[in-house]
Parts: structure tokens; C-alpha cells; sequence
């Protein structure tokens, strides 16, 4: 690979030797809430796991167990099994019924194994007789919090297919890297991406909660553009149950199980203006409700927003709120097109041809000059992930280990390396018919997405390039979705 890259350096992942160092640094303790009816043993073990560096809260019977998980999850569950009123195994119960995952030590009494093998089938990690010994219990937690997150990342990581590498050499993304590298130390930054479609905002936002000190906590995302606007609230904040006709249940929102961790809210251009001032009267004030709810619960989380449209004209047309636009663009980064970054083009097919043939189980293909040649030519109006999607296609289609030749791409590709200068004014047709015939309209499209290139979007620049009228250009722009 001869690309720029930036992967998770050895220097930006923190030493597991000293977790009280670890969390001091990222600015907030894990959070045990301790539930036991014998006061001595609330005390004791309270004060052992704060001295441990835990935040601990203490509660006395199953029913405040819930309350307290109610009014904001923790991170682990220390909980005895016999209580008053609701019992550690009714806890169990309740928690997997509202799929709260949270490690959980029960406390049995002596010699009760049958019901330390009902509390590990409920989902407890771990469980001690009483009395049992301090140390035990904080072995038993600490595995227990380690395995939750790491089945964490693991089902996040099958999800996202891995944390991809960024690829890029040109000055522009060095820009971009740069600033990555610096948000590696800030601990929760505001980052707006602004860029168009296929450029990367998705993998960026991944790359700063990777690299940067929240990386163990959760990332969550949430489609604007995908969502009507009273799911994204509810997505955003949760609901008390009963507070609109789908509410059956009350369902805990985003900024409450990411809590400590990252959002990423892609495609915020088309959150509607009232969710706009929800989310923004959220992020002033640090705290924000569920839907339908009276407790004010704090707001603790990173926030990433990206969009593809110019956020700024947005605002200038109405259709943004100013104060929520500033709000998020502290930390701007601007991913750019291709088209202006062509010397990112073989850095890029490398990297994408090695990832395409590995998630294919073919051997790595070579590329011949010629179609190197064509790639960096084509101007590229769906970037990088038109980019993949051509390479992904091309290792599918190929038979033989031959090296990839110019024949081997797309006809829109293929033809886009044929400059309009060099057709005007030569006489006859200037582009030889390849034997498998051709489509036209990809060819068109092809060299309007050229033309435009080269004129850094002017349509009346381009028009005269190509010889037609800038109606004729506009006509075309539009039937290709090239506006
Ligand atoms: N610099 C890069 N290095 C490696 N892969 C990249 C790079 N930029 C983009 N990609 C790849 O291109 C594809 C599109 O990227 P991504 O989904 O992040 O784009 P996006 O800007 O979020 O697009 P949209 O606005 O449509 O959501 C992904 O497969 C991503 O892995
Ligand atoms: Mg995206």
C-alpha cells in the first residue's frame, strides 16, 4: 500500500494496567449501583468499590433497584437475591424483559446454588455467597464489565464490518487526518462533516470514536434522512410508556444508552425545524427529557453530525436553525470530492481492490496503467463509493489473473479517458468502438461529468467544451441526476 493511511496507532490505545488512571482521564467513572436490605453490607461494599474508584449509589430494595436503573442506567449491578417487595431475581426478570443489558454480581445466601444457577440463566455474570471476601466481588465485577463491553464491540464490529482503514494522500485529506489526530486527545468533541455523497462522513465519524478517549463507550447512529420526525425524537430522547399510541413500553433513547459514549446523526440537513429545537435546547442546556416524561436526565455525549447538503445555504433558505448550526460546527471538517483530489485515486483503488477481493475470497488483482490512467481521469460524481462500487463489480466480473485493463471498466469510465479536445477538430469518429459494443448514454454522462469537472462546475464553461448550447447542457445535467 502506498496510500496515507491512518489506523489505530499502539500510541492511542490506552494501557488496561490502570483503570483508575484510564477513567480519570476519560473524565467519568463506571457507575455500579449497589442493592442489598442489610445495611452493613450496602456500606461495606459501597465504600470498597469507591475506594476503587467506582461511582456508587446504594439502594435497599429490589423496587428502588428499578427506579434507579429507571432514572439512568449504570454500568454494572451488584444486587442481592432475598429483599422485600421485589427480589434480585425479579430484578433479573425485569431487566432482560426491558433488554437492559447490565452486568450484574448477585449476592446469594450461604449454600443457595439452585438459585445462583436460575440468577446466571436470568443473565448474571457472576455471584458470591455471603460472606463473601471484597476482593472477589471486585474480580467478579471487572470481568464482568469487560466481557459486556467487549460483546459489545464485537456485535458492533460484525455489524460495521470492521473499522475501516481512511485512505489518502493528497494535501486536502492530510487536512483531515490532521485534525483526526488532534480530536484524539479531546474528549467530547463537537464535529460537524460536511461533504457530498460517497466522500466519507460515515467513516470519519467512526474514525474519531475509535481513536479518541470515549472509544470503549457505545457509538450510536441514527439516520435523519431515513426516519419520520416523531420516531427520530423518540429515537433521540425515548418515551415513558404511554406517551403517544405506539408507546407500549417505556424505551430508553440514544443520548441515554450512549450515555458517556459518541452519537453520530447523520444526515441532520433534514431533521425538521421542531426537532431541530428539541435537539438543540438538549445540547444547550446538557440535559434533556424522554418523551412524555417529567425527570430531567443529563446529556453526556460526544456529538457528530454530518450532512451532504451546504448547511449554511440551508440556513440561508430557512430550512436550518442558525443557533443550532453554530451550536455543532465547533469542529468543521470538510471531506472533498474525488474529482479534486485525483491523486488520491490510486491510493484509494489499492486500498479498495485488496478490501473488495478479500470480502470476495479472490486472490488481489493487479491494474494495469492504462486503467489507472482511466480512474484518475473520470471525474468521479458518486466519489469514493462509486469508486468501490466499480472496483467490487470489476473483481466480480474477472476471469483470469491477467493484470485489470482499461476494457475491463465501465463504459462511462472507459470513455471519460478519451478528452473532448482530442475529439474536436479530428476528423471521423475519434473513439474506436470496443468489440462488445457500448452505451451511449454512459458515454454521454461520462464526458458531461468531465466537462463539468474541468470547468470547476461552471455550465457555461463546460457547454462551450462540449459544443452544445447550456440549455442542452442543463437538459442532460438533470436526465443524468448530475445537478
Ligand atoms: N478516505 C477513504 N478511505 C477508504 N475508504 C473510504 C474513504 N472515503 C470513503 N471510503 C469508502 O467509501 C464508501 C462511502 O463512504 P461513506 O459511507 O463514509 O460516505 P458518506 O460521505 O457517509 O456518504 P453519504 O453522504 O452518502 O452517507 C464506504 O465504503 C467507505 O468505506
Ligand atoms: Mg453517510
Amino acid at each position: 500500500m502506498n496510500g496515507t493511511t491512518v489506523s489505530q496507532s499502539s500510541s492511542t490505545i490506552a494501557p488496561t494496567a490502570d483503570r483508575r488512571e484510564d477513567r480519570a482521564r476519560e473524565g467519568s467513572a463506571l457507575r455500579v449501583l449497589v442493592c442489598d436490605d442489610e445495611e452493613l453490607i450496602r456500606w461495606s461494599v459501597a465504600e470498597h468499590l469507591r475506594a476503587e474508584g467506582y461511582e456508587v449509589s446504594a439502594v435497599a430494595d429490589g423496587q428502588e433497584c428499578l427506579d434507579a436503573i429507571a432514572a439512568g442506567t449504570p454500568d454494572a449491578l451488584v444486587v442481592d437475591l432475598k429483599m422485600p417487595r421485589v427480589d434480585g431475581m425479579g430484578v433479573l426478570r425485569r431487566l432482560r424483559e426491558l433488554e437492559i443489558e447490565l452486568p450484574t454480581i448477585v449476592i446469594t445466601a450461604h449454600g443457595a446454588v439452585d438459585s445462583a444457577i436460575e440468577a446466571t440463566r436470568l443473565g448474571a455474570v457472576g455471584y458470591l455467597s455471603k460472606p463473601f471476601d471484597l476482593r472477589e466481588l471486585s474480580l467478579q465485577l471487572k470481568r464482568g464489565l469487560d466481557a459486556t463491553r467487549l460483546q459489545r464491540e464485537v456485535r458492533y464490529l460484525r455489524q460495521k464490518r470492521g473499522y475501516e482503514r481512511l485512505v489518502g494522500q493528497s494535501p486536502a485529506m492530510q487536512r483531515v487526518f490532521e485534525m483526526l489526530e488532534r480530536l484524539e486527545r479531546v474528549d467530547a468533541p463537537t464535529v460537524l462533516i460536511t461533504g457530498e455523497s460517497g466522500t466519507g462522513k460515515d467513516l470519519i465519524a467512526q474514525a474519531i470514536h475509535a481513536r479518541g478517549p470515549r472509544k470503549d463507550k457505545p457509538y450510536m447512529e441514527i439516520d435523519c434522512a431515513a426516519m419520520p420526525e416523531t420516531l427520530i425524537e423518540s429515537e433521540l430522547f425515548g418515551h415513558e410508556k404511554g406517551s403517544f399510541t405506539d408507546a407500549r413500553t417505556q424505551k430508553r433513547g440514544l443520548f441515554e444508552v450512549a450515555r458517556g459514549g459518541v452519537i453520530f446523526l447523520d444526515e441532520i440537513g433534514e431533521m425538521t425545524l421542531a426537532t431541530q429545537a428539541k435537539l438543540l435546547r438538549a445540547l444547550e442546556n446538557r440535559k434533556f427529557k424522554r418523551v412524555g416524561g417529567v425527570v430531567d436526565l443529563p446529556l453526556d455525549a460526544a456529538i457528530i453530525a454530518a450532512s451532504n447538503r451546504n448547511l449554511r445555504d440551508e440556513v440561508k433558505a430557512g430550512r436550518f436553525r442558525e443557533d443550532l448550526y453554530f451550536r455543532l460546527n465547533v469542529v468543521p471538517i470538510e471531506t472533498p470530492a474525488l474529482r479534486v483530489r485525483a491523486e488520491d485515486v490510486e491510493p484509494l483503488a489499492a486500498h479498495l481492490l485488496e478490501r473488495a477481493a478479500r470480502d470476495l475470497g479472490r486472490p488481489v488483482p493487479q491494474m494495469a496503467g492504462d486503467a489507472l490512467a482511466a480512474l484518475a481521469r473520470y471525474p468521479w460524481p458518486g466519489n469514493v463509493r462509486e469508486l468501490r462500487n466499480v472496483l467490487e463489480r470489476v473483481v466480480i466480473l474477472r476471469q483470469g489473473d491477467a493484470p485489470i485493463r482499461v476494457e475491463d471498466l465501465p463504459p462511462e469510465i472507459r470513455f471519460s479517458s478519451v478528452s473532448p479536445s482530442d475529439a474536436r477538430g479530428t476528423e471521423g469518429c475519434p473513439f474506436e468502438l470496443p468489440v462488445d459494443g457500448v452505451d451511449l448514454e454512459a458515454v454521454e454522462k461520462g464526458l458531461l461529468a468531465q466537462a463539468l469537472a474541468r470547468c470547476n462546475g461552471n455550465q457555461s464553461a463546460a457547454a462551450r467544451l462540449l459544443s452544445i448550447s447550456r440549455y442542452a447542457l442543463r437538459y442532460r445535467m438533470e436526465k443524468f441526476k448530475l445537478t
